[in-house]
């Protein structure tokens, strides 16, 4: 799919998600097969200011690429002038954020209104909500129509989501692969921010690194209260090796 000049060479691509899709995690994503990423939602008026907080979260790795970066605001003038400042800060494709999902409106994504909004307009739409695998990624093309599928939630603590052989690599593989990618995004992590950040990002994600595994609630308590990047590192490899028997490379 083409979104203007810009190919996307993927089928699914990773979801905005703020305080979530910030550069370590959008490369792990694009490393992992993601078509595209978006950065987090920069405030129109914040990022025109220089703002130091507008500007981390407009900072991304070149390897990302293509990238789009993700404005919020409601004064157009505003949001013209930030889209041609993302256009300079190296974004390939400029999103707005029309409205973010509350809990009180989202739980099961209604597909049928894709397939309305598909059928509707001329343009490519991508389709989003509720897809936790690339096979309910290609079953949302096939009902809806959509040229492309965004994955969000999905995507936590499975970034090999994006990787089309994922499914087909038997156990062992799977858990190499694993491994190797949680390795990457928590030493990507260590490196692109100060030491409290990483602490939180490390924290988060390394709790959704262990949905699904034995006894995670137990090791997600223990990941809360740890209170540096090398304890909270320890602590995960440790359940990590005893859920898997193998160590992280
Ligand atoms: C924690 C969180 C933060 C989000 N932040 C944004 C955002 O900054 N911009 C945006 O357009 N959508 C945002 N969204 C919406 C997601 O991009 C996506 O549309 C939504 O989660 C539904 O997709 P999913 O079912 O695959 O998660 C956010 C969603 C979540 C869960």
């Amino acid at each position: 799919m083409k979104i203007g000049a810009v190919e996307i060479p993927a089928l699914a691509r990773l979801a905005p998600m703020a305080g979530i899709t910030n550069a370590p995690f959008r490369l792990i994503a694009r490393e992992c097969g993601s078509g595209l990423t978006t950065s987090e939602e920069m405030d129109a008026a914040a990022l025109l200011t220089g703002h130091p907080f507008a500007d981390a979260i407009a900072a991304y790795y070149p390897a990302e690429r293509p990238l789009a970066m993700q404005l919020l605001g409601k004064d157009p003038d505003l949001l013209a002038r930030a889209a041609e400042r993302c256009q300079v800060l190296g974004a390939d494709i400029v999103d707005l954020n029309m409205g973010c999902p509350m809990p009180k409106i989202t739980g099961k994504a209604p597909w049928a209104i894709i397939r309305e909004v598909v059928e509707s307009v001329s343009v490519p739409v991508t389709g989003n909500g509720d897809v936790h695998s690339m096979a309910e990624a290609r079953r949302m093309v096939a009902e809806t129509g959509c040229a492309s599928v965004m994955i969000g939630r999905g995507a936590l603590g499975s970034p090999w989501i994006f990787d089309e052989s994922f499914e087909t690599l038997p156990r062992e593989a799977q858990r190499d692969l694993k491994a190797r990618v949680i390795a990457r995004h928590v030493s990507l992590i260590r490196e692109h921010f100060r030491e409290k950040y990483a602490l939180i990002q490390m924290k988060k994600h390394l709790a959704w690194y262990t949905e699904g595994l034995g006894h995670a609630t137990e090791c997600r308590a223990r990941i809360f209260q740890t209170r540096s990047p090398e304890e909270v590192w320890e602590v995960f490899e440790s359940y990590w090796t005893s859920t898997h028997r193998a160590v992280v490379a």
